[in-house]
């Protein structure tokens, strides 16, 4: 059962995206700066397109916060697309003025795309429309929402963070503290370890020289998330297949682990399991958390931490072989505008899909119509386990 729930719309050179997100306690303070900050993280990155530089995202709060706190009723926001005047007659909402086609329709797939597929599927001559409604431009208005879900996390003391672990190859140790945020922001692939953040750059900038793409892996860790979320009762309420969905709904992920991951099944139990303990100030705990804060479909207090794996960019500068649809013309790829490597990207919209998840779920266990009651019962179930 969700009690946050968020739908968005808008194309990628249309006007901009609206996205409704329903269901905030009221009286969560919304601060427009920390949501455009937000954006602005999701538009940095070594290894993004043109196009980022083109727009500064900016949010327009239209509706469910007054006087900088939530009313209780669904938020209404919007970000505007700032090329969307370059692409005016293109995207018109009216038909063309004598009929016809305002632009070349576009008949060539792009692999790796849902081009071929939307079309097929919508029964399209021109893929145009898919190419505006499934661009990544649309976890822009996911990124709005979660900066909201973050504000929410803040208030029960969780913090969300992100920081990219491997790029086209290259790989860094998993891991990090509360500490480390300001050291993984200032790196132009969002890496901590400074060593192997050159060595990606480096190998963003070959992929860039031979015209292909690079992929990678962010590993997200919620720090301070309460106890207690989640369940064993039914599948869909277990806090593993929340976020699992949540984060395999971003575009390009490809797989998703959660603590040791993949790692456990070649590990000996001795080695996976976290030993339990109790200590009289923190109640009970873990000695390690190889779980990632996930047992049993429950929060357990640790931080929870997943790791996700994006696929390379699909456009390619070299491109591969396509038919042209109609014709069945074999015919080279087009080449639209595009990034060379999305990942240190892709941590914010990955951020902001878990703190939604993670919201949700704990407002789902712990309930409030304000702010005041959610932390409220979050400090009563603490106190009942023993958390002092
Ligand atoms: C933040 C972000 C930026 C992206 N930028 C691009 C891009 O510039 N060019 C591109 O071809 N794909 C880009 N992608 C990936 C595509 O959106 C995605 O792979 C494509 O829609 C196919 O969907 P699928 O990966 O679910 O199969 C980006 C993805 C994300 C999350």
């Amino acid at each position: 059962m969700s009690r946050l729930r968020y739908l968005t719309a808008g194309e990628s050179h249309g006007p901009g995206l609206t996205a409704v997100l329903d269901g905030v306690p009221a009286g969560l303070r919304v601060d427009v700066a920390a949501v455009d900050a937000e954006l602005g993280r999701r538009q940095r990155g070594h290894g993004r397109g043109a196009r980022q530089s083109i727009e500064q995202d900016r949010v327009r709060v239209l509706g469910g916060v007054r006087h900088g706190r939530t009313t209780g009723a669904p938020l209404a926001l919007f970000v505007a697309n700032r090329d969307a005047a370059n692409w005016g007659d293109v995207l018109a909402v009216e038909p063309p003025e004598g009929g016809g086609s305002a632009a070349e329709p576009v008949r060539v797939p792009r692999p790796g795309h849902a081009d071929l597929g939307g079309a097929l599927l919508y029964d399209l001559d021109d893929i145009r429309d898919v190419i505006e409604r499934a661009s990544a431009r649309e976890t822009a208005a996911r990124v709005a929402c979660g900066a909201v879900a973050k504000a929410l996390l803040a208030e029960l003391g969780c913090v969300v963070a992100s920081h990219v672990v491997a790029i086209g190859g290259v790989t860094a140790e998993s891991g990090m503290d509360r500490e480390d945020v300001a050291a993984v922001e200032a790196s132009p692939v969002r890496c901590r370890d400074g060593a192997a953040a050159c060595r990606m750059v480096a190998a963003i900038d070959a992929a860039a020289a031979a015209g292909d793409t690079v992929g990678g892996v962010v590993e997200v860790i919620a720090f301070g998330y309460p106890p207690g979320a989640g369940s064993y009762v039914q599948g869909d309420l277990r806090l593993r297949s929340r976020l699992a969905r949540a984060v395999l709904a971003v575009p390009a992920i490809v797989g998703v682990e959660f603590g040791l991951g993949f790692a456990a099944a070649a590990a000996p139990g001795s080695r996976v399991h976290d030993p339990i303990v109790h200590d009289d100030e923190r109640g009970y705990g873990r000695e390690s958390n190889r779980a990632g804060g996930i047992e049993g479909g429950i929060s357990t207090g640790a931080p929870v931490v997943l790791r996700a794996a994006m696929k390379p960019i699909s456009t390619l500068r070299e491109p591969l072989g396509s038919v042209e649809m109609g014709t069945h013309r074999r015919v080279e790829s087009r080449f639209e505008r595009s990034d060379v490597c999305a990942v240190p990207a892709v941590g914010i919209v990955l951020e902001a899909v878990v703190a939604l998840e993670l919201a949700d779920a704990a407002l789902d266990r712990f309930g409030g119509a304000t702010v005041g009651d959610l932390v409220a019962a979050v400090g009563a179930y603490r106190r009942r386990i023993g958390e002092r």
